[in-house]
């Protein structure tokens, strides 16, 4: 009687470790951000910031252009498929998608936006304030679909991912010339972006978010349309912006360290990405990439968006995307996004998984 209660017990755990095996290890993937981890809300709004065209999505499951700023998945896909949740994280803005699919991940990002709220008015895409605006409603969506204790559930366990920051400097401080530059130096602006990251991560905080993982900026001065400006300089990347990141990735490790250590509860991580690809650049090969400075779309000196449209063959991308480190002038081919995925699960979230 005993031998069969202990084989019973035995059976018993074994399932329930199956059962544990089989369920994801983290209920939800929640990404805030710009067009790095832009699933295609851009599509919905009114801006000419978009990408639901070919040769966009070109090697995307079914050659399908999502809206996505790539030839095929971005990092965000990639980790939700590493945690055992859906292969592609959805926009919450594509009707395509319901409550249903978001109570697993749910993208708000949108191609353009920063920190800073003159970032978003600068193409009329959805600034980071509307984003969380979007967090809240989709909130009450999911007690509505789920009920409240596992809507909490959901949310108090989800994995974040915050990807923000490059467009404050490129699409706003260097590019326009009145605005944040006569207000500010570019060290006064970094602190700027700094306090507006602080009150994101904040309201993010109360409105439940814990396990959040912040990218830090990459080497923006390596962007194809960057280095075109610097052709008169061969080419090469714009250090005074590569600095401009490196500073700023500074502060926002500082930040990241004194709202986890303030935060009762709180697990920021930073996301280093701007070795990432510095090491590819300086060594192409053992990757199998071929072209460091130019994206495969077009000439590869300034298509993006509209421009890397396929209006004829003339204006076709290359061959190969694989052989490529940038997909356009300003993102990363789908390959590239992969290898950042690897480095994010590696780094800073590893101790969610
Ligand atoms: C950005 O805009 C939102 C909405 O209008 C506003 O609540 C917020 O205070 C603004 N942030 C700054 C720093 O001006």
């Amino acid at each position: 009687m005993a031998a069969l209660l202990l084989l019973l017990l035995l059976l018993c755990l074994c399932l329930l470790s199956l059962i544990a095996a089989a369920s994801p290890r983290v209920p939800a993937l929640i990404v805030f951000g710009d067009s790095t981890v832009d699933a295609g809300n851009n599509n919905q709004i009114q801006t000419v910031l978009k990408s639901n065209f070919r040769p966009y999505g070109r090697d995307f499951p079914g050659g399908r252009p999502t809206g996505r700023f790539c030839n095929g998945r971005l990092s965000t896909d990639f980790i939700s498929e590493a945690l055992g949740l859906p292969p592609l994280v959805p926009a919450y803005l594509d009707p395509a998608y319901s409550i249903k699919d978001f109570a697993k991940g749910v993208c708000f990002a949108s191609a353009g936006t920063g920190l800073d709220n003159a970032t978003s008015d600068v193409l009329s895409v959805i600034p980071l304030w509307k984003e969380v605006e979007y967090f809240k409603e989709y909130q009450r969506r999911l007690i509505k679909y789920a009920g409240k204790a596992e809507a909490k559930r959901i949310v108090d366990e989800a994995v974040y991912i915050i990807s923000i920051g490059t467009n404050d400097f490129l699409e706003n401080y260097y590019l326009l010339v009145t605005g944040r530059r006569q207000q500010f130096t570019v060290d006064q602006f970094e602190d700027f972006l700094i306090d507006r990251a602080a009150e994101f991560l904040t309201a993010i905080y109360r409105l439940g978010a814990r396990k959040i993982s912040f990218a830090g900026l990459g080497a923006i001065g390596c962007v194809p349309l960057e280095r075109t400006t610097n052709l008169l300089n061969g080419g090469g990347c714009m250090e005074e912006y590569n600095k401009v990141a490196r500073d700023f990735n500074v502060k926002l490790q500082a930040l990241i360290g004194r709202l986890d250590a303030k935060l009762p509860g709180l697990r920021l991580r930073y996301a280093p990405v701007y070795d990432g690809l510095l090491r590819i650049i300086a060594d192409p090969s053992s990757y199998g990439i071929e072209n460091v400075d130019e994206g495969c779309c077009g000439t590869g000196r300034f298509e993006m968006g509209i421009l890397c449209r396929e209006w004829s063959p003339l204006t076709a991308a290359c061959k190969d995307a694989d052989k490529y480190i940038f997909w356009d002038s300003f993102h990363p081919t789908e390959k590239i996004n992969r290898l950042m995925a690897e480095e994010t699960l590696r780094t800073s979230l590893a101790e969610f998984i």
